[in-house]
């Protein structure tokens, strides 16, 4: 694929457990102003549960798109501490992030959860930001294709290709994240393919060059372009630096303009 025939790149700050509504607004404030340079990207933000509400209205009148960090597969019930997909359709949220390895890691969040997450998202018609991933034993022990193929296969069964085309996927290297470890941009590119090519298997070509596959993992202003260069690298999943704006705003301006 030609660079110009490229997907749109997409941008999104995983803000994880930081900051508050009333912070959130001031973030988001400052944000617009410094993307009144319009750069041509797609570009959400996904704060806590609790910001949420604050962070729609706060972004009201720009592009930025409002994610939430998580979300539950079913509409109501006894399930103390979870967040319906219903809950954020009302609150006009309308991405959700499936999966993040730290849900997987301290949360007890299995491939097969997180299929049931995904699946309940897309029928809410919320879309999805599915993260996958290997953690560095598995790097290192040459696994990484057989995980991501694995969490591919399991975290996506039963997805039509009309799903698949609301999804996008972040590669996030465990050991990348938060380690001011940066997977080398050749390193990324080779994952992202493979992924690709999991997809096309899934679902089919079309599919496969219109997601958008997102790098995550110590993405920072200076090694965001290089990353981003990379043919099948569409996006980035940014967690630590995307709390300041003026930085995660480098980010987004990556090409500079
Ligand atoms: P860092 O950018 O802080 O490494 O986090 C990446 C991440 O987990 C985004 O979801």
């Amino acid at each position: 694929m030609s660079p110009s025939a490229k997907r749109r790149p997409f941008i999104a700050g995983n803000w994880k457990l930081f900051k508050t509504a009333a912070e959130t607004v001031q973030y988001i404030r400052a944000l617009k102003k410094l993307m009144k340079k319009g750069p041509e990207v797609d570009v959400a933000l996904a704060p806590p549960f609790t910001a949420l509400e604050s962070a729609v209205k706060a972004a009201s009148g720009s592009t930025i798109a409002i994610a939430a960090q998580n979300v539950f597969w079913e509409e109501e019930g006894a399930f103390t501490g979870e967040i319906a997909p219903g809950m954020l359709k009302a609150l006009s949220v309308g991405l959700a992030i499936v999966g993040h390895s730290e849900r997987r890691q301290y949360f007890g969040e299995t491939d097969q959860t997180v299929n049931r997450r995904i699946k309940a998202a897309l029928a809410a018609g919320l879309d999805a930001i599915v993260c996958i991933g290997e953690t560095l034993e598995e790097r290192e022990g040459k696994k990484t294709k057989r995980v991501l193929s694995s969490q591919i296969s399991k975290g996506l069964a039963g997805l039509t290709r009309e799903d698949g085309l609301r999804l996008t996927i972040a590669y996030e290297p465990v050991w990348a994240i938060g380690t001011g470890k940066t997977a080398t941009p050749d390193m990324a590119q080779d994952a992202h393919q493979y992924i690709r090519r999991q997809l096309e298997k899934i679902f089919d070509k079309k599919v496969a060059n219109s997601v958008r596959i997102q790098y995550g993992g110590s993405v920072k202003p200076d090694n965001a372009a290089e990353l981003m260069a990379q043919p099948d690298i569409d996006g980035a999943l940014v967690g630590g630096a995307s709390l300041k704006p003026d930085v995660f705003f480098k980010i987004i301006n990556f090409k500079g303009a």
